[in-house]
């Protein structure tokens, strides 16, 4: 039996304590052993729900306890996911991660860090919510040189241009249903000024170059701008707007920008509305292929930390601590995009 801690009861934490609960036999078996939740490391007590007893708020008693094998980190943010993250890798404990700040800021560290640790490090949900993109990227397509990635990677914004357009709601109103809903990060600025899809075009120019990508030399424009005008020229030239986080590898430099884009029907990603994510990415043998679903959520993005947590058990079982490196095609350090 496999025993698991999650850091953080919030949206994607209950999920991942709802899922572990509703398919314990399906993970069980892909695992080949229980998996079982140990603790939940939450500032608050959640003495109706179903982990009431699981709750402690002392970080330590995860880090201590020997008997916990694998941590998800599901609380977000910098502070404290990064000194938590990182002691439980020293601690030889492997570590799933949804947060694409994390990742985003530390994941060459904290990858370095299992590594010397014989650990794991994964985070398949910190992008795209529930679609498969991390796993693909170096794995399914790991013979590639990719080329491009352009992606709708925030739900948040695409289901508010979604309301905008379609429903002619207001700016304000689309994003306190997708408040409600779940997907919104907790300060949503994060999502609507487009340093989500950022940090998120940063984790996947990783994955795709193997190399460290600064996030900060992405030019980032979020949604904020767009008003109902945009949309009434975008209607009259049959197009529709959509914030696109975009990747350009070429000649061994990368360039890369999030911006919100107008496209027309005939574009793959023209039909990816409400919270739905799609990601294009071109291989100079592949060709292009499009990942496409839900793109935030509490299960969706839950259902990519299990799949992890199931990597780790599986690796541990065989006894291959790490299951995979990030080195591939050696590119130069990024060009900064301008218009
Ligand atoms: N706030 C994020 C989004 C959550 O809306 O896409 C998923 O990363």
């Amino acid at each position: 039996m496999i025993k698991v801690a999650v850091m953080g009861y919030g949206t994607i934490g209950s999920g991942v304590a709802e899922i572990l609960d509703q398919n314990r036999d399906v993970i069980a078996g892909q695992a080949g052993q229980d998996v079982e939740l140990k603790y939940v490391l939450d500032l608050r007590d959640f003495p109706d729900s179903p982990v009431a007893d699981k709750i402690v708020h002392d970080f330590k008693v995860i880090e201590q306890d020997g008997e916990v094998e694998i941590v998800v980190e599901t609380m977000g943010g910098l502070n404290p996911a990064y000194p938590f993250v990182k002691a439980c890798l020293e601690a030889g404990k492997h570590v799933i991660t949804s947060n694409k700040a994390l990742v985003a800021a530390y994941g060459t560290e904290l990858l370095q860090i299992a590594r010397d640790k014989n650990v794991n490090f994964f985070f398949e949900a910190s992008v795209g919510g529930g679609i498969p993109i991390i796993r693909p990227l170096y794995r399914c397509l790991m013979g590639e040189r990719i080329e491009e990635i352009t992606g709708i990677l925030n739900g948040t914004t695409n289901f508010i241009l979604t309301k905008m357009d379609k429903e002619g709601a207001s700016f304000e109103g689309a994003l306190k249903e997708a408040q409600n809903l779940g997907y919104a990060e907790r300060n949503p600025e994060a999502d609507v000024e487009g340093h989500d899809t950022c940090r998120k075009i940063a984790i996947l120019t990783a994955m795709a170059t193997g190399r460290e990508v600064n996030f900060e030399d992405i030019y980032t424009e979020g949604i904020t701008k767009i008003t109902d005008v945009d949309f009434k020229y975008a209607e009259k030239m049959g197009t529709s707007v959509k914030l696109f986080g975009t990747s350009r590898i070429s000649g061994g430099r990368v360039s890369a920008f999030v911006a919100p884009v107008m496209i027309g029907k005939d574009h793959p990603l023209y039909a990816v509305s409400d919270v739905y994510n799609g990601i294009m990415v071109r291989g100079n043998m592949l060709g292009t292929s499009m990942f496409y679903g839900s793109g935030a959520g509490k299960l969706p993005t839950a259902s990519a930390v299990i799949a992890d947590i199931i990597e780790a058990a599986q690796n541990m079982k065989r006894n291959v601590r790490l299951g995979w490196t990030s080195e591939r095609q050696a590119v130069e350090p990024m060009d900064r995009v301008s218009f």
